[in-house]
């Protein structure tokens, strides 16, 4: 018998902190009708849960075993809540502090094998759009299109300023670049899922564009890709 399966497109939204991965990929997933995975969110919980049950956050092995066993919700559509273990952690995961130490335990090889089915599980009909490091390159190689969205450290920093200030997250602009510079160094140069385009990406550079413009730029490629015609 031959079966016709037609796998659940993705669109993979990857690049540095910053870039306006969050809110383009939610957009563009509202706009899709389709899910939306935040993968660096799963990062930064298991990062907090490591805290939380005094396992280093360079224990390789005991972060590892922790993925498994964690009840995490995301709030659907417009609701950006997270919740771990029945709390909701959306202010304490979006800390700066938050994203360094997401990045040391995602450094770790069997933290990123632990959390690879997590993130496929979240591949579910009409679609999903993807935002992470490595979703082009090693969750979803396969994924219908790719996209790099990044923009200079500057700019990324005065955009996260503006974020963390309006969600009343009190911040430093200076410690706020440094913390961007450390933290892109640490995802390009680890040796497991380094932060780079994936071969068949496009990369967009939206220094100069702003959130609509990068929104219609990726709806174009979806839709001349036909991953947007149903
Ligand atoms: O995207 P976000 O800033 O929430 O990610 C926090 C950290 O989690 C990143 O700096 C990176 O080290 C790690 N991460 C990753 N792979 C992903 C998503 C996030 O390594 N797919």
């Amino acid at each position: 018998m031959i079966e016709a399966t037609v796998a659940v497109p993705v669109l993979a939204i990857d690049g540095p902190g910053g870039a306006g991965k969050g809110t383009v990929s939610r957009l563009l997933a509202a706009a899709l009708g389709w899910h939306y995975l935040d993968s660096g969110a799963l990062y930064r919980i298991l990062a907090l849960a490591a805290t939380r049950h005094g396992v280093g956050l360079e224990d390789e092995a005991g972060v590892a075993a922790l993925a498994p066993g964690l009840d995490i919700r995301f709030g659907t559509g417009d609701d950006d809540s997270v919740w771990l273990d029945g709390e909701e952690v959306s202010a304490q995961i979006r800390h700066e502090s938050a994203g360094t130490m997401a990045s040391v335990v995602a450094a770790l090889p069997a933290v990123r094998q632990a959390l690879l089915l997590r993130q496929r599980a979240f591949r579910q009909a009409p679609g999903l759009v993807a935002d992470g490091r490595d979703m082009g390159t090693v969750v979803f190689t396969d994924a219908r299109q790719k996209v790099f969205l990044t923009a200079s450290a500057q700019e990324r920093a005065d955009r996260r300023y503006k974020q963390l200030i309006a969600k009343g997250i009190d911040v430093n602009i200076g410690d706020l670049l440094a913390d961007i510079n450390a933290r892109d160094a640490r995802d390009s140069n680890r040796a497991i899922a380094p932060l780079r385009p994936a071969e068949d990406a496009t990369v967009i550079d939206t220094t100069r564009l702003s959130i609509p413009e990068v929104v219609a730029q990726i709806l174009a490629l979806v839709t001349e890709n036909g991953a947007g015609v149903s």
